[in-house]
């Protein structure tokens, strides 16, 4: 275990109980006047009405950190101030080094996990608030998968329900050859918008549109075939920007709201043979546990509309019985934005209200804020239409191709395509990944295609850099050294960064907040730099030299490794 915090928690933790005879949380951080600081004398000296320092000065007698510690020292008011030795710095990197995971241990209890993200919806652009959804959950699923969880990808994709009507009466009328070639092209917008315009000006159309409705909810073989098309061409569009985005999903992990179709009666019989339907203005409703509306009264969660139809809670509540009781998931996340909240926390209730959500099985919504433009208000383009994805994704390409052609012209052609490619989609994830993801942000392409800055190509190019020191030298990595020599202050700056990646992980599976592994790789690089400002590499003595190029490929696998589960690609040279 290269968990350096843990280890340090793992000795104080007994050393407090020991004192105060139960259990105290040492609050341990990284510190400015020493590697660590533990404040956890001065909470308990309140409880206690004793002093702090006594406290932190006993604590400090009980607790075994010889093994660790080149200096430990009760300061101020009573924090502990704990300085690693630096053996242990270098035990720890050398066991860093020469493990291909980092040192990163596998949970000792992986599960199963559902994420369901990106879900857009057939037959329309997807937009911004999806592209929020795709690359955090695309980030979810990496981690948790290197992690060792076994994890089960889940689009739900919007492809049932009444637009569908029009859609259909559209494709008739342009034909299905025509209709076929603007969907697969992408031109969902266009497509969407001509229906919905004959919709709202044709009332002839409407009524066709109407009784198209029917005809899909019945089950009309004609209806279901035409119906097809409008899914199976959206599936491929969909597909095409998942590989411009280079997110993980395939064509094997779409589970649409039509999939959840014949389970919805069961979903209502089963409801209702546990008592939790009741009737309301004709619908059939369940009322979840601590849900009220502004009057103070319970608040309804429609299962079955008075007409017999099923909306998006009752496919959502199939959603979820699915995933507990087919696939057996314990961690049920859905990435989903903001606006949504209350929706899944009304299915949560009822799916624990019903008894098929129970401990260890829990399910999160993984919600976030909203894509902004430079006004402020939610991204659109000049015309005032939700911005194209893939207009969006290509232009961020094409600004990196600009700025790498200025950087680098030496690099060929192949390459330079691959490394545009990659700062471009790179700065995208990354600006969004960067901030917490229950904000709103500005979509701003010069700030995040900036090199300097906590950004994507800040970070490429710090590990790009790296690769070079190697290539120029023609020295390969020491991946077999075991020992890493620590002597010089920045040295230890950076061994103390790179020690806190697996800590940073642990944290990130648990809140699923990935601006925290970017700020910590922000800093990882940042260290560097300072390191390698001070420290000469290539030009030192052995066995120094050995041990600092460990420190730098250590630097560079640790910046790869934490942009791989962000989605990131890492060029070796840019
Ligand atoms: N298609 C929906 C939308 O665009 C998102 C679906 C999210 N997933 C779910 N299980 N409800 O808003």
């Amino acid at each position: 275990m290269a968990n350096l915090e843990e280890m340090l928690r793992g000795t104080l933790a007994p050393a407090f109980e020991a004192v105060a005879g139960i259990e105290v949380d040492p609050a341990l951080r990284r510190s400015q006047h020493a590697h660590f600081q533990s404040d956890g004398a001065l909470a308990l000296a309140r409880r206690l009405k004793s002093n702090p320092r006594e406290i932190a000065t006993r604590v400090l007698a009980e607790a075994e950190l010889d093994d660790l510690c080149s200096d430990v020292e009760v300061s101020g008011p009573g924090f502990i101030n704990i300085t690693v030795s630096d053996e242990v710095l270098g035990r720890l990197l050398g066991r860093m080094n020469t493990d291909a995971r980092l040192d990163v241990p596998k949970p000792q209890q992986t599960e199963t996990v559902t994420v369901d993200y990106s879900a857009p919806n057939a037959a329309k652009e997807m937009h911004v608030g999806h592209l929020r959804s795709t690359i955090i959950g695309d980030a979810v699923v990496r981690l948790l998968e290197w992690q060792g969880h076994d994890v089960i990808r889940q689009n739900h994709i919007g492809e049932w329900g009444t637009p569908f009507g029009m859609l259909i009466e559209h494709l008739l009328d342009i034909g299905e050859a025509e209709a076929a070639k603007s969907l697969s092209v992408g031109d969902l917008n266009g497509f969407y918008q001509a229906a919905r315009r004959k919709f709202d000006a044709d009332d002839a159309f409407k009524d066709r549109a109407r009784a198209r409705v029917v005809k899909l909810q019945s089950g009309d073989p004609t209806t279901l075939r035409l119906w097809k098309i409008l899914v199976e061409e959206s599936k491929k569009y969909f597909l095409t920007v998942y590989d411009l985005l280079d997110v993980t999903l395939t064509a094997d992990d779409f589970f649409g709201e039509s999939f959840y179709n014949d389970q919805l009666q069961s979903v209502v019989d089963e409801l209702d043979k546990l008592g939790l339907l009741r009737i309301s203005e004709g619908a059939k409703c369940v009322f979840p546990e601590g849900f009220a509306n502004r009057n103070g009264d319970p608040l309804p969660l429609i299962v079955q509309k008075s007409d017999g139809g099923f909306g998006y809670a009752a496919t959502d509540l199939a959603t979820i019985r699915r995933r507990l009781r087919d696939l057996h998931a314990t961690r049920l996340l859905y990435v989903v934005g903001l606006p949504q909240a209350q929706h899944f926390a009304m299915i949560f209730q009822t799916a624990k209200d019903a008894g098929w959500l129970t401990p260890p099985a829990r399910a999160e919504h993984i919600g976030h804020g909203s894509v902004l433009g430079e006004d402020g208000k939610i991204l659109r383009t000049r015309a005032g239409a939700s911005v194209k994805l893939v207009d969006l994704l290509r232009e961020a390409v094409d600004r990196a191709t600009a700025i790498i052609a200025e950087k680098n012209p030496d690099l060929d052609e192949e390459t330079r395509a691959a490394v545009a490619n990659a700062v471009g989609i790179g700065a995208v994830k990354y600006s969004d990944l960067s901030t917490d993801r229950t904000k709103d942000y500005v979509f701003d392409y010069d700030r995040m295609l900036s090199f300097d800055g906590n950004t994507a190509p800040y970070l490429q190019y710090a590990r790009a850099r790296i690769c070079s020191i190697f290539r120029r030298a023609e020295v390969e990595p020491p991946r077999d050294l075991s020992e890493i020599i620590i002597t010089e202050p920045a040295e230890r700056t950076l061994a103390l960064e790179l020690l806190g990646f697996e800590g940073v992980l642990a944290q990130v599976e648990e809140t699923l907040e990935f601006h925290r592994l970017a700020h910590y790789l922000y800093g990882l690089a940042t260290a560097f730099t300072g390191f390698y400002e001070v420290c000469p590499v290539l030009k030192s003595e052995e066995p120094i030299r050995r041990s600092r190029l460990a420190l730098c490929d250590l630097t560079a696998r640790t910046l790869e490794r934490g942009l791989d589960l962000l989605g990131i690609r890492t060029p070796d040279q840019m």
